[in-house]
């Protein structure tokens, strides 16, 4: 599938159920919940991205993030999902890039995120978008293993891109 033949949109709840679906397709994502996903279209949704195809409208890539509620220049990346089928052509990044497009992040001058050790993808995707923005990426521990997730989850690094030049 081509890059050209998606649209990326602002979602609306409608689009909750359909975000549950996509995420709970692409592991390691943890996919919350289908309530989660209605208060990230509805509540967050300018800060949120839902790409779909052109001609049947199927939802092939989501971005969730908000502004920090105490720091409105950073962007704070939750989840990036892309369809299996629509991989490997700049569509993620692409997703990020139009939310510092939106009004809601006119003030947003860093990206944070978090990442687990084994993300490759993950960590190429937000590395290559430091670099793309040609800016810094600093990484440090943001919930430990042990200390966060009482040994239940992998520790999650936070990525932060900063600052941004417009
Ligand atoms: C990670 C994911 C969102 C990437 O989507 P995508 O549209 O294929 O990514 P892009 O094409 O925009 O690639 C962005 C960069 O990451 C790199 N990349 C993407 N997938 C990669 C992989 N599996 N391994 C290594 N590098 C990868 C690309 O080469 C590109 O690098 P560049 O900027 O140097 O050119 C997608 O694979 C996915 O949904 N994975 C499962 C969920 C997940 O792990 N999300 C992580 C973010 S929270």
């Amino acid at each position: 599938m081509s890059v050209s033949n998606i649209v990326l949109k602002k979602p609306v709840p409608e689009d909750g159920a359909n975000v549950y679906g996509l995420v709970k397709k692409c592991p390691p994502l943890d996919a919350n919940s289908v309530y989660c996903n209605l208060l990230q279209t509805s509540h967050f949704a300018d800060t949120c991205v839902a790409a779909k195809r052109n001609d049947t409208q199927e939802l092939v890539g989501f971005v969730s993030g908000y502004v920090l509620p105490n720091d409105p220049s950073t962007l704070f990346i939750w989840q990036v999902a892309v369809s299996e089928s629509a991989r490997g052509e700049g569509l993620a990044k692409k997703m990020v890039v139009n939310l510092l497009t939106r009004q809601s992040c006119v003030e947003v001058k860093f990206i944070h995120t978090t990442i687990t050790k084994s993300n490759q993808a993950s960590w190429a995707l937000f590395r290559g978008l430091s670099k793309q923005l040609e800016t810094d990426f600093k990484e440090s521990i943001q919930f430990d293993q042990e200390l966060h997730f009482n040994g239940q989850h992998d520790t999650e690094f936070l990525a932060e891109i900063g600052p941004i030049r417009r």
